[in-house]
């Protein structure tokens, strides 16, 4: 894993939009996973001003994204459809026919958990995979003791999340309690995971995820095995990493070539 720590939520999205763009310009077909909720919300900002300002292009992008809903209309303004669709998808270039969601509101969701896997092999799989993480670590909707290998499916959300979910809603008693996720196995087959993460309240999370062992009961340490994964953290985030002080040693020391934020590599 490799480790970056930046100093607040602003300079962690710009270091994340630097890692998307890097990829982007070595593939400018990439395969991008994405991710719901606050954390990436700075990341898209700042791809969406990098295609204003600088032309950055996603033309050729095909994106899949981790999770929806069960039960929430396309167009209701908490499904995952309408927040992608705000935040991210209208301020770029993406062609409409390559992004991807799991449909929700599909009469057979498990023919539809099978076709997404079907559709992210025949895109040629995810190159990177953007992830937040939840308080109780889980990636996705994956929440503590899915299988490490787990694929596309319904999964129950727990009180936690749905009480953290719960401000986006108004109130718990409005946040749907399954959805559909990407597994943890699915998650794994990217070629590279780029998890982001901001806040104290985020710490025990990303401690146990990059410190703690590997196990089902935090999802994200299963990240602790994947070939190619870079987190970028906030300091606040990163309070609990005991060895904090050596990823900071290891990034800073890293020779140019080494360094995807010069090298665009
Ligand atoms: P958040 O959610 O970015 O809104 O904190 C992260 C997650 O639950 O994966």
């Amino acid at each position: 894993m490799e480790i970056v720590i930046k100093p607040n939520c602003e300079a962690m999205s710009h270091c994340a939009g630097d890692f998307v763009e890097a990829w982007l310009s070595r593939k400018p077909d990439l395969v991008l996973g994405l991710a719901t909720g606050s954390t990436p919300l700075g990341l898209y900002r700042e791809l969406a001003r990098r295609h204003r300002d600088s032309g950055l292009s996603f033309a050729r992008v095909t994106t899949f994204n981790l999770d929806e809903y069960i039960g929430l209309p396309a167009d209701h303004p908490q499904s995952y459809h309408s927040f992608m669709r705000e935040s991210l998808f209208r301020r770029l270039d993406l062609d409409p026919r390559r992004t991807h969601l799991p449909d929700g509101n599909a009469a057979d969701i498990a023919a539809e958990c099978a076709a997404y896997e079907a559709a992210i092999r025949a895109a040629g799989g995810i190159d990177l995979q953007v992830l937040g993480i939840g308080h109780d670590g889980h990636i996705g909707f994956n929440e503590p003791s899915s299988s490490l290998r787990s694929r596309t499916r319904i999964k129950t959300l727990t009180e936690q999340t749905i009480r953290a979910n719960a401000r986006f809603f108004g109130g718990a008693d409005k946040v749907p309690h399954h959805a559909i996720t990407v597994g943890v196995g699915t998650i794994f087959e990217a070629q590279c995971c780029l998890l982001l993460a901001t806040g104290t309240e985020k710490a025990g999370a990303v401690a146990a995820a990059v410190e703690g062992p590997l196990t089902a009961m935090c999802p994200a340490s299963a990240l602790q095995f994947h070939e190619f994964c870079t987190l970028i953290v906030d300091e606040a985030a990163a309070v609990g990493l005991k060895r904090r002080d050596y990823y900071r040693y290891v990034y800073d020391g890293k020779p140019d070539w080494q360094q995807w934020e010069k090298t665009g590599a």
